[in-house]
């Protein structure tokens, strides 16, 4: 028998890499910020299976493109707002994703940026080469966490793993919104359910862990930023689409918003003009939320076992759920 195609958008990391390369595949594989949209729907025709990243569209045009060869798309990503799951579905195509092995990864990242943006990390770094150095007791001053009220906007994975940390930096009240209680998660971390109104009016810091889906599409507008502290900071490790970004733009222009630290954003890679890098208390890192070695290692053989369960005709061991 013809060895299975598989098509992979995306080099995974040394292991899982040598693992994948190992299977017999007939494996063609690109890295995706090298891949123009044509090229990508030109090599996934006639594939049995796909791999692919966040950054990759994985639509009805891509499933013509592919074929009815195609049985498995594989995403290295626990976030799936780029796959067309209703169509996958439609076609009979299992789709697959990796949760739960980056969330310390995202959550610790969330941490970081919340940190970064209080404590003004990226105005003070840059003083350094400057010389600009000063010693008043008033000079960069930022805010703690202690006593803080943090308002998490879904309290999925990843917005337990946030709540978990912060309980260790002593922060006053935390508060999550969604689309219902998650009673089991709240108790763990001690999280208080609020509708999404009330959270962005109490809360300090606010940390975007949702995902990107209709209800949560363009989230938060210039309105919602109106009903915030004027000293409350914005968090997004989630997707960029949740925040309506230039009328985040307007809010930190306008100063009705106390900062913003971005992992995410529209879109990416954000073009350099944009209007965000003009604000010091905006701090911005490329979509790095599960960059670590263990956390892509992980992903990497998840997205594997999604794989070859998909093109034995198995069921998907990490199914996105639909
Ligand atoms: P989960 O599915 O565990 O959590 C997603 C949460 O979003 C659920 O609790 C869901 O709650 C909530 N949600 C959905 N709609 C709404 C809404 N309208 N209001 C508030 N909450 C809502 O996923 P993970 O925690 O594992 O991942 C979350 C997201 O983080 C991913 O979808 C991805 O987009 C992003 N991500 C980003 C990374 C990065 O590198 N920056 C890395 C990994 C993930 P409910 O349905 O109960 O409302
Ligand atoms: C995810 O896993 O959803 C991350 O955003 C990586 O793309």
């Amino acid at each position: 028998m013809a060895p299975k195609k598989v098509f992979s958008s995306y080099f995974l990391t040394e292991d899982a890499q040598k693992r994948l390369e190992s299977l017999g595949y007939d494996l063609d594989q690109s890295s995706a910020d090298q891949l123009p949209r044509t090229e990508f729907l030109r090599r996934v025709k006639g594939v049995h299976g796909i791999i692919c990243d966040s950054a990759c569209q994985v639509d009805a045009e891509t499933l013509d493109a592919a074929g009815d060869t195609l049985q498995v798309i594989s995403t290295h990503s626990v976030g799936y707002n780029h796959v067309d799951l209703a169509e996958a579905h439609r076609r009979g195509i299992q789709t697959g994703h990796t949760p739960d092995v980056l969330t310390d990864a995202v959550a610790d990242l969330a941490l970081t940026l919340i940190l970064m943006v209080l404590r003004r990390v990226v105005e003070a770094a840059a003083v350094i080469p400057t010389g600009q150095w000063c010693n008043q007791p008033t000079w960069m001053l930022g805010r703690q966490l202690r006593g803080k009220a943090v308002g998490i906007v879904g309290l999925g994975r990843i917005g337990e793993g946030v709540a978990q940390r912060l309980r260790g930096f002593g922060v006053s009240r935390i508060l999550y919104s969604g689309r219902r209680p998650r009673e089991e998660a709240a108790l763990r971390v001690g999280a208080n359910f609020v509708s999404f109104d009330e959270l962005v009016r109490q809360s300090d810091v606010v940390c975007i862990c949702c995902s990107l889906n209709d209800s949560t599409y363009h989230l938060f507008t210039y309105d919602v930023f109106k009903l915030m502290k004027p000293t409350a900071v914005i968090i997004n490790i989630s997707r960029g689409g949740v925040i309506k970004q230039e009328d985040l733009v307007s809010a930190l222009a306008n100063k009705i918003i106390g900062g913003a630290g971005l992992d995410v954003m529209t879109p990416e890679p954000l073009p350099t003009d944009s209007h965000l890098l003009k604000y010091p208390n905006c701090v911005l890192l490329p979509h790095i939320g599960s960059a670590t070695v263990e956390a892509h290692e992980a992903m990497g053989h998840l997205c594997i076992d999604n794989l070859q369960a998909g093109l034995e005709g198995k069921p998907l061991p990490h199914p996105i759920p639909q």
